[in-house]
């Protein structure tokens, strides 16, 4: 059994006050931090990037999720690797190179210790797409809505890709966590736990509301 992990992201936080926001969600009690660098061209929107992180870094202890939504990520991995990211993950649609890339993630783990890999994809991407990598991963990030935005409705016809990974997972006998991102609320996060996702990304729903209550409710709703 892998353990549940909450992940909120700061894509729905106060950018004026991340310090205090980091504050809050470790106080909560989660277990990461999920950042969406967003690029303009892989997604419409433009967050921020990995001087963000870097300037977060010191003030937080919580396990910092980048989510690269950009083009060609393998050029930014370093980057955000020295500026304090833990997990890096990257989309499939992102680059021709996936292996490659996932490869520059390992590499670069060696430098700064503790830098895990984590690959994305969308809701229109097939498991297959990644199936030959998976022995490459630290984390399969499964997308519950297209990327891009926050506050989106969460997509139910992904469950069959979690339950997919699940069953790969074991007959290749993997480790990877699964995380879910795009939707989740207390209610859609069953689903997710459900089909087998240990690994909860919330924006707006943790942010629109009294943060440390909400995480709780979320952790509740998963409790094994
Ligand atoms: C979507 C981002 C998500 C987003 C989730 O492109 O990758 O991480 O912040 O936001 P909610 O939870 O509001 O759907
Ligand atoms: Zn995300």
């Amino acid at each position: 059994m892998k353990t549940n992990k909450l992940a909120p992201s700061i894509l729905s936080a106060d950018y004026a006050n991340f310090e205090s926001e980091l504050k809050k969600l470790e106080a909560s009690g989660a277990e990461y931090a999920h950042i969406d660098v967003m690029d303009g061209h892989f997604v419409p929107n433009i967050s921020f990037g990995a001087g963000v992180v870097a300037s977060m870094r010191p003030h937080s202890k919580l396990v910092f999720d980048c989510h690269l939504m950009v083009t060609n990520p393998e050029k930014h991995i370093e980057e955000f690797a020295r500026a304090g990211a833990d997990i890096i993950s990257i989309h499939v649609e992102a680059t021709p190179h996936i292996h490659g890339a996932l490869q520059k993630i390992r590499l670069a783990k060696i430098r700064q210790a503790g830098v895990k890999a984590s690959v994305v994809i969308n809701p229109g991407t097939p498991v297959e797409s990644i199936q030959h990598i998976l022995n490459l991963v630290d984390q399969v990030l499964v997308m519950t809505v297209n990327p891009g935005f926050g506050g989106q409705a969460f997509l139910p016809e992904t469950m069959d890709k979690i339950r997919q990974l699940v069953q790969l997972r074991e007959e290749k006998g993997l480790d990877f966590d699964i995380e879910v991102d795009g939707g989740i609320d207390d209610k859609t996060i069953h689903a997710a736990k459900e089909a087998g996702a240990n690994v909860f990304v919330a924006g707006s729903y943790v942010f629109n509301g009294d943060v440390n209550e909400r995480v709780q409710t979320l952790r509740a709703a998963i409790q094994d």
